[in-house]
């Protein structure tokens, strides 16, 4: 299989598994003993929490792995982006054979210009940036198996919001014929949705054209019957009311505010009379002024600077002003699956994940 072809050679995953023992003692008892002395702080805000911790060890460590463990993934001698330059040539080679099979179901457009929260940021510290670079999809390809920023199986994360998906259109009584997803990047959390609902027509878009081009062949390899599209969701091409549902898995924390809002209304134009919108992404932070440190800091060192703005937006109003109803919130993910908001701050540092959901009057 051409997804399968290439091979991280071996003194690159001992070097990444060795990163991956450093990232779950950062995720566990370093994160537990700077939550310990921050709370010991007793400090109302954010500003003050921060001015205190930097006197602290434990937090510089913090801190410092959070950012560099990310980097060293990347760079350096054994860092993924390093051995993927030995084999540029052939793996970009392997992604402009996607173009050439099931032409129906891959939709390329060389008109959809990157926006500049994209092309301009390098988002989780990916050199030259996802959209950049075509070589970088081969990146994400081994940073999705391997050690990831949110910790634990990504493949739990994507079924999951999938099952989310099924049981919002099982609530609303809506039989889904269509799906958009938004944001797809490989068609993981695409495949994943079609396979939770089979008999549905699901379409995945992203502004990233080499992402695209594997999830493409990856879904043709194994059969999964979907169709991506190079389409920017703040202004998508698919005429008024296409879908039954459209959803994003972990696209929001990444749109400023004004794409937030853009977003939102185009999937209100897409979708059919009682169709379902649902945005799965960090929409809130549990652990009070804690929890929106830490956030903050993941956001700053992370290079995702829209995750900070995104827990203060108020999704809830923007959907109903785009004519949603019958909103929902609700905090599930497979690291916290109760449905609750924690009032305390989680016990590890994993992200924690939650949806929103509504419904879509229009003139019925
Ligand atoms: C964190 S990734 C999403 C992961 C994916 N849904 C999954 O489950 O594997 C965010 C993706 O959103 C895409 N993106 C960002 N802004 C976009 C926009 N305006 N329109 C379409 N895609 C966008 C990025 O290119 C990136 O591939």
């Amino acid at each position: 299989m051409l997804t399968e072809a290439y091979e991280v050679p071996f003194e690159a995953r001992v070097y990444q598994s060795y990163l991956s023992g450093i990232k779950n003692h950062w995720r566990t008892s370093l994160y537990q003993q700077v939550v310990k002395e921050a709370q010991s702080l007793q400090a109302e805000d954010i500003e003050k929490i921060e001015s205190s911790m930097l006197l602290s060890p434990s937090y510089q460590l913090y801190a410092w792995q959070e950012r560099m463990t990310q980097q060293f993934k990347y760079i350096g001698r054994w860092g993924i982006k390093t051995i993927l330059e030995q084999s540029r040539k052939e793996l970009i080679d392997i992604l402009q054979t996607a173009d050439q099979i099931a032409t129906d179901r891959l939709k390329l457009n060389p008109e959809c210009a990157l926006p500049d929260y994209v092309g301009g940021i390098d988002v989780h510290q990916v050199p030259s940036g996802l959209g950049r670079d075509a070589l970088n999809t081969w990146l994400m390809v081994w940073y999705q198996k391997g050690l990831t920023f949110a910790g634990g199986n990504p493949n739990a994360l994507v079924e999951w919001y999938a099952d989310l998906l099924v049981n919002l259109a099982k609530d609303a009584n809506c039989e889904v014929k269509t799906v958009l997803d938004m944001g797809c990047t490989l068609g993981r959390s695409t495949m994943s949705i079609k396979k939770k609902m089979p008999s549905a027509n699901v379409f995945g878009c992203d502004v990233c054209e080499a992402p695209l081009r594997y999830g493409h062949l990856l879904a043709q390899e194994n059969g999964v019957d979907i169709t991506l599209c190079q389409e920017n969701a703040e202004k998508l091409t698919f005429g008024d009311e296409t879908f039954d549902m459209v959803a994003s898995h972990w696209l929001f924390h990444e749109l400023p505010p004004d794409a937030v809002v853009n977003v939102i209304h185009e999937a209100a134009r897409v979708l059919k009379p009682g169709g379902i919108f649902a945005i799965y992404d960090m929409c809130k932070v549990p652990g009070g002024t804690i929890g929106e440190w830490l956030h903050k800091g993941m956001a700053i060192r992370n290079n995702e600077p829209y995750a900070l703005p995104l827990v203060h937006t108020d999704l809830a109003k923007i959907m109903t002003d785009a004519g949603f109803s019958n909103i929902q919130f609700k905090t599930t993910s497979p690291d916290w699956p109760q449905e609750t908001e924690p009032t305390e701050i989680m016990k590890n540092r994993y992200m924690f994940m939650s949806l929103y959901s509504g419904v879509i009057q229009k003139n019925i």
